[in-house]
This record gives C-alpha cells, sequence and structure tokens, in this order.
C-alpha cells in the first residue's frame, strides 16, 4: 500500500519520509535500535564487506605468494670472482713456457676451460706469432704477451664452441674491417677480434665476447682470476657469477675442433 502524500504530519508515513529527505541519496538508515541509538547500516555493511575483502584477499596473495616461490628455481652460482689455476690437457699445471712451446694458435686447434662456472667455457689462446701484444695479453718476461682468454659463448645467441672457433689468418676470407684472424660464429656469422679484447667485428652479435683476466704466479703457473671490467655478462646469464656451480680450485683445458663455415655476413 503506497503512503498518502497529501495526509497530515500526524500521519506516521508522512514522519517517516520526512526523516527520510534528512538522509543523502543512496544512505540506509535506520532509527530506534534496541538500545535506542542511531546504527549506521551503510557503514556496517562497508566494514563487513571489508573485512570478507581482506580476508579473501590474504587467502589469494598467500596463495600467489606460495606458488611464486616454487615457480621460480633457486639462483646457484658464486659471490665474488675465484682464483682457478689452469691444467693443460694431459694434466700438467699449464705454464707460460708449456703455453709459448704448445699452445700456439696458430693453427685450428681450438682449447676451452670453465671458469668462473661449470656451464661457461672459454677459449685460451697464445696468439704468438701473428699477434704478440694483444690487449690484456700475458706472457714470459721478456717474451710475447700474447696468451689471453675469452668466453667461448656467442655474444648473440649464445652458440658455444665448437660452433664459435677461433680462425688462424688464412681460414676463412677477411672481415669487412680486413682482420684475417679472428673468432668466428657460425650460427648466424659474428667475428670477433682476439687482438683486441674480442671486441665485436661483425653481427649479427654487437657485444664483444667477455674477456677472462689471466696471472701467473712466480714459478709461470697460469690462473684465471676474473672477467675484465669491461666485459658484458657471459651471454645466458644474468651475471656471469649466477647461472651454475663454481669450477673449484683447478679447470682443465679440453680440446675443440672447430666447424669450418665462413659464413661471414
Ligand atoms: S649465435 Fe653466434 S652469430 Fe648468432
Amino acid at each position: 500500500m503506497s503512503p498518502d502524500l497529501d495526509c497530515p504530519s500526524s500521519c506516521p508515513f508522512a514522519v517517516a519520509r520526512d526523516e527520510a529527505l534528512s538522509f543523502p541519496v543512496g544512505q540506509v538508515h535506520r532509527v530506534a535500535s534496541d538500545e535506542g541509538e542511531e546504527v549506521d547500516e551503510t557503514k556496517r555493511n562497508m566494514l563487513k564487506l571489508l573485512a570478507v575483502a581482506g580476508i579473501v584477499g590474504v587467502g589469494i596473495g598467500g596463495g600467489v605468494a606460495g606458488a611464486l616461490q616454487y615457480a621460480q628455481p633457486p639462483t646457484i652460482g658464486i659471490s665474488s670472482y675465484p682464483r682457478v689455476q689452469l691444467i693443460d690437457v694431459s694434466g700438467k699445471p699449464m705454464t707460460l713456457d708449456l703455453a709459448m712451446k704448445e699452445y700456439s694458435s696458430d693453427s685450428l686447434q681450438c682449447y676451452t676451460f670453465a671458469y668462473p662456472l661449470l656451464n661457461e667455457p672459454n677459449f685460451f689462446l697464445n696468439l704468438h706469432p701473428a699477434v704478440d701484444y694483444p690487449l690484456n695479453g700475458i706472457g714470459p718476461a721478456g717474451g710475447p704477451q700474447s696468451i689471453v682468454a675469452f668466453s667461448a659463448i656467442c655474444q648473440h645467441l649464445g652458440c658455444p664452441a665448437p660452433a664459435i672457433a677461433y680462425y688462424p689468418a688464412g681460414t676463412c676470407p677477411e672481415t669487412p674491417g680486413g682482420k684475417s684472424l679472428y673468432i668466428h660464429c657460425t650460427c648466424h656469422g659474428s667475428t670477433y677480434d682476439p687482438a683486441n679484447g674480442a671486441a665485436n667485428l661483425t653481427g649479427p652479435a654487437v657485444l664483444p665476447l667477455p674477456q677472462v683476466i689471466l696471472e701467473a704466479d712466480a714459478n709461470g703457473n697460469i690462473f684465471a682470476v676474473g672477467m675484465t671490467p669491461s666485459s658484458p655478462p657471459v651471454n645466458g646469464h644474468i651475471n656471469t657469477l649466477q647461472g651454475d656451480y663454481a669450477v673449484g680450485p683447478t679447470s682443465q683445458l679440453g680440446v675443440q675442433p672447430p666447424i669450418i663455415l665462413c659464413n661471414i655476413p
């Protein structure tokens, strides 16, 4: 039954209507609780809604956090560069003299060692006699400083040795920049200059290969002790120290026969 809008002020409908008009539109208001106090139902309902939403939110948030915890692989790696002694292919300590006598990179033979992590292979190159003073090279006192080491993982899409390999002069045509010896990736043709910190010579790669810092002790034993400050991270790694287990105190050279495919862009 609809209220009589014309009834006098004593009419109960008129009292209720006048009171209702004194509150903003959309606000539910009830008078006369048991204690005689006014109760704001809108506020109460909103608080209930927020409480339920909070409980549901905490539940969902906890579930997502738990799922992410199991979705992320654990970080494997080390916190700083280790000092790792290099061992030659026959098991002897690699020395400056041995490198000069038996590891001339004037041939297609290519040697790699892991550093600082097990899944990070690096070229071990003695560029003598082609280049006696490459950037950051080491060697015997008074002799060529031609021993260098670079990551053997291409900086383009990460092809590892032997797909990327060192090529002595005359193996492949000169690069567009006129270099006759270089490190060459057969996957898409990138080339790098081992005489100049493995700077990128031709693309599609644009970054240099990370260079290993080599040192020799008083007996000529060769150690890998870090990467040059200008080196980018080894391809496929957030940084060169993370992504696998450390190599340990020594790292032995292995032979990597190159894939000869001169596809320089
Ligand atoms: S992965 Fe080496 S050039 Fe593409």
